[in-house]
């Protein structure tokens, strides 16, 4: 393993500068402006696992955006794993607050920042470099490896999960290996064991049939604008925990065990109200701040419209006023089943006086994964070689949706060997990745297929 180390360590330069080529070109894949770039970063993908030393290197196309495979099968009798990771970026808008342009990937000190940074192509690569240090030094894997990258992760990925429906001898693996989520913190080795699932929603009201002006028909009819807000409030009781009915039927409760260590991990509400320049942290009643971001389930109006939202006034009352709520979900929750809770209990609370209309946008189920599996421990011992301290486990609030479909088709848990960090804006302006978690990553990789193989 020594010459493996050694080998990525010299190759630092080299790596960081086909990241940035990765990072120059534009996959956000909602946009669908951005449609042929989504198969530029396939080609790009599939040449760099294909100069890696893997074999059977395919695009596949998709009724959306195309998945990127390969293999490499040279290890009979060793375990096989399949590597996943998602090559689509969230848009880049408010485009203003970034620093630097979000696809022109530049380094300050030890970050590099671009839009896809983090999430994720910055934390998928690591696991190609880690393969082609291994074939560069030996030739040959320790273990059986599978690639599986998707284009379509950030909206909900409509196609991968019917490709792996479809595709289950070829994706047949003993475990996943997925860096997708965060570190605990900056130099902390972490393996994330579960993460929340997601409903999520949008409501429509409709009032009168057109705008109308609002002294000559105010006091006359319902204003959905303000229904709506009534509605919405009506979503939390006063402890809150979400008031739909059924909502937490079938929640697996935190155990003791998890409770007390959660407590071990070092959490400051003070540091981290600091950090987001808030003065009070909100929340479900009776569960401290990491229990409530990682095991208790939560809604959320990501953003609510209707009316005139322009500048200077206008007065009206809107016809039709919408908004946009998720769920998000721990293990014992349906999304299929909470969309219908949800759906029934907007319909109850909707006054006569507006139409209503709730449409599901995506959803995903929620992972537990098991501590004692041979994957866990093997990554776990393979940070620590990386890392040089201790692992820590932690829950993730956010949510991979792909991966409780691996668990439930392929039966394959998985080892999210995340190496981010929640500080480095995914999703938001000034993404950025640690160059250091970069590199420790490939090490973390490399170690991994190692333990494995014993
Ligand atoms: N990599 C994230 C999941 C994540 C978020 C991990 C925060 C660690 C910290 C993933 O790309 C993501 O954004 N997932 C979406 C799923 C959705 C679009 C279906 C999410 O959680 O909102
Ligand atoms: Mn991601
Ligand atoms: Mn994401």
């Amino acid at each position: 393993m020594d010459e493996v180390i050694k080998y990525i360590k010299e190759n630092r330069e080299r790596y960081i500068e086909e990241l940035k080529e990765l990072l120059r070109i534009p996959s956000i894949s909602t946009l669908p402006e951005n449609k042929e770039d989504m198969q530029k970063t396939a080609k790009f993908l599939a040449e760099k696992l294909n100069a890696a030393g893997l074999n059977r290197v395919e695009v596949f196309q998709t009724e959306g955006h195309p998945i990127v495979y390969a293999e490499w099968l040279g290890a009979p009798g060793k375990p096989t794993v399949l590597v996943y990771g998602h090559y689509d970026v969230q848009p880049v808008d408010p485009i203003e607050l970034w620093e630097t342009p979000p696809f022109e990937p530049v380094i300050k000190g030890d970050k590099l920042f671009a839009r896809g940074a983090t999430d994720d192509k910055g934390q998928l690569y690591v696991h190609i470099k880690s393969v082609e240090a291994c074939f560069k030094k030996h030739g040959s894997l320790p273990v059986n490896v599978k690639f599986i990258i998707e284009g379509e992760e950030e909206i909900g990925s409509p196609s991968l999960e019917p490709f792996i429906l479809a595709n289950k001898e070829l994706l047949k693996c003993d475990t996943v290996l997925v860096s997708d989520t965060s570190l605990y913190s900056a130099g902390l080795p972490t393996l994330t064991y579960g993460l929340r699932g997601l409903c999520y929603m949008e409501v429509e009201l409709t009032g009168p049939n057109r705008d109308l002006h609002s002294g000559t028909y105010g006091g006359a009819v319902a204003n959905p604008v303000n229904v709506l807000a009534k509605m919405i409030s009506q979503l939390h009781d006063k402890n809150g925990k979400v008031a739909i009915t059924g909502f937490y039927d079938g929640v697996i409760p935190l155990s003791k065990m998890e409770r007390e260590n959660f407590k071990k991990l070092k959490f400051s509400e003070k540091a981290y109200m600091k950090e987001l320049e808030v003065s009070e942290l909100a929340g479900e009643k009776g569960y401290t701040t990491l229990e409530r971001m990682w095991a208790r389930p939560t809604l959320d109006c990501n953003g609510i419209f209707g009316g005139f939202t322009g500048k200077g006034a206008k007065t009206i009352i809107p016809s039709k006023a919408s908004a946009k709520i998720s769920m998000r979900l721990v293990p014992g929750q349906d999304p299929k089943k909470i969309e219908k809770l949800f759906t029934k209990f907007i319909k109850s609370i909707a006054p006569k006086s507006v139409k209503v209309q709730v449409t599901s946008l995506h959803g995903g189920s929620p992972v537990l994964t098991p501590l004692t599996h041979k994957a866990t421990i093997a990554a776990s011992k393979a940070m620590e070689r990386a890392f040089k301290k201790k692992t820590v486990y932690m829950r993730e609030g956010g949510s991979i949706p792909v991966i409780a479909t691996f668990d439930k088709v392929l039966k394959a848990p998985a080892v999210l060997m995340g190496l981010g960090l929640d500080s480095e804006n995914l999703h938001s302006p000034n993404e950025h990745f640690d160059l250091n978690h970069f590199m420790l990553g490939i090490q973390s990789s490399a170690y991994f297929f190692d333990e494995l193989a014993k």
